[in-house]
């Protein structure tokens, strides 16, 4: 049965990626495993550039005083780590969520952390705007899209400050000018690869300017100057990020991606908004483009709406424990198909019912 993978991450990857990582595990160097060739190898440093590299040139920021690392933790411990490395006095934090929150309460632990806004009033349904950010704080930080409630930044401030963003589950799927922003971090998992690595973009010259002595694991300098291998790389989520990557490449890139999530999304809202059985979850002008989140009008629909869509072969439909209700993950590699047949069967239930 083909599968219609909606899953908010780990999540859907393009088929003939996994086809190649899959070899790579059996036989990358002549007879060798990815997994068991040194780090320290040619065939394995030309993969890290190459990704390194990829990703800047996918993001537009190729010679512009910015770096790519490939670290571990996930973003979760990247919310640690741009404090680390970027708070001396005070910060600004925009609070759109579960995953602001989380770097809202790791940042704390170094200093009394400013909110320059929140929508958690109206259970992070929307994203605040109109907002000031201090010009004499450190940095301000953002989420682009926050993948629990549905709600995506359309457009970000013109922060007066370095601006650190958490792009996690929206990274690669729309064009941005990117030089706006000074760190930016994503989890693998979504929209580039395997779980197990993290990518940091980070320009150079916003460094440096901590006084406390920061832990070399957590140190961004140290990576940088060990051209992120300053300890083992995750070999394998490194390798099937860059061949993601390179899977973007030879589309279009980002610009020939947004289209088709333009195309995606819309598909999904549409059947949302003109099916009375559904209700969206996020304020419309806020509605991500990646996850979908809504809830059946009628409760008493659900065990038919769930063995439907079961039975047609979706998966991770579900809400996530803290909103309830569905949410439709349509990352880069989900075909429009796959949205398609769940439209048809949201439709299905109307005629049902
Ligand atoms: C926006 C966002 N930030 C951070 C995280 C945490 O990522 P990780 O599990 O890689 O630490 C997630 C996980 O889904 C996320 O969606």
């Amino acid at each position: 049965m083909k599968r219609h993978n909606f899953s908010a991450g780990p999540c859907v990857l393009p088929r003939e990626v996994m086809e190649k990582s899959a070899q790579a595990v059996l036989d990358y160097d002549n007879g060798l495993s990815l997994i068991e060739i040194s780090h320290r190898s040619k065939a394995f440093v030309d993969i890290m550039e190459q990704a390194r590299s990829l990703a800047l040139e996918l993001l537009g920021l190729e010679g512009k005083g910015y770096k790519a690392l490939f670290l571990q933790g996930g973003a979760s411990t990247q919310f640690l780590m741009v404090a680390l490395n970027m708070l001396e006095k005070r910060a600004g934090y925009l609070n759109t969520g579960t995953w602001s929150s989380k770097a809202i309460k790791e940042a704390k632990i170094f200093d009394d952390i400013y909110e320059v806004a929140s929508s958690e009033n109206a259970g992070f349904n929307y994203i605040p705007k109109g907002y000031d950010i201090p010009e004499n704080y450190d940095y301000f930080h953002c989420t682009s899209n926050n993948t629990i409630f549905g709600t995506q930044m359309k457009a970000f401030p013109n922060s007066p400050i370095p601006m650190v963003c958490d792009m996690s589950s929206d990274i690669f799927s729309r064009t941005l000018d990117f030089t706006k922003f000074d760190i930016i971090y994503a989890g693998a998992q979504k929209n580039m690869g395997p779980a197990g690595t993290t990518l940091v973009i980070v320009k150079e010259d916003v460094l440096g300017k901590v006084s406390r002595k920061i832990p070399s694991m957590m140190d961004y300098k140290i990576h940088i100057g060990k051209g992120s291998m300053f300890n083992t790389p995750p070999v394998f989520a490194v390798y099937t990020s860059m061949l993601t990557l390179q899977w973007l490449k030879n589309k279009g890139g980002i610009a020939a991606i947004e289209k088709e999530n333009e195309k995606k999304a819309q598909l999904m809202y549409s059947e949302i908004d003109l099916n009375p059985l559904f209700k969206g979850y996020a304020t419309k002008e806020d509605r991500s483009f990646m996850n979908a989140t809504f809830t059946l009008e009628n409760e008493n629909l659900k065990d038919t709406f769930d063995t439907m869509w079961k039975e047609a072969g979706i998966n991770g439909l579900n809400g996530h424990r803290s909103v309830g209700g569905y949410r439709a993950s349509m990352y880069n590699a989900l075909s429009l198909d796959s949205v398609k047949v769940l439209v048809e069967i949201m439709s299905e239930l109307e005629r049902k019912a």
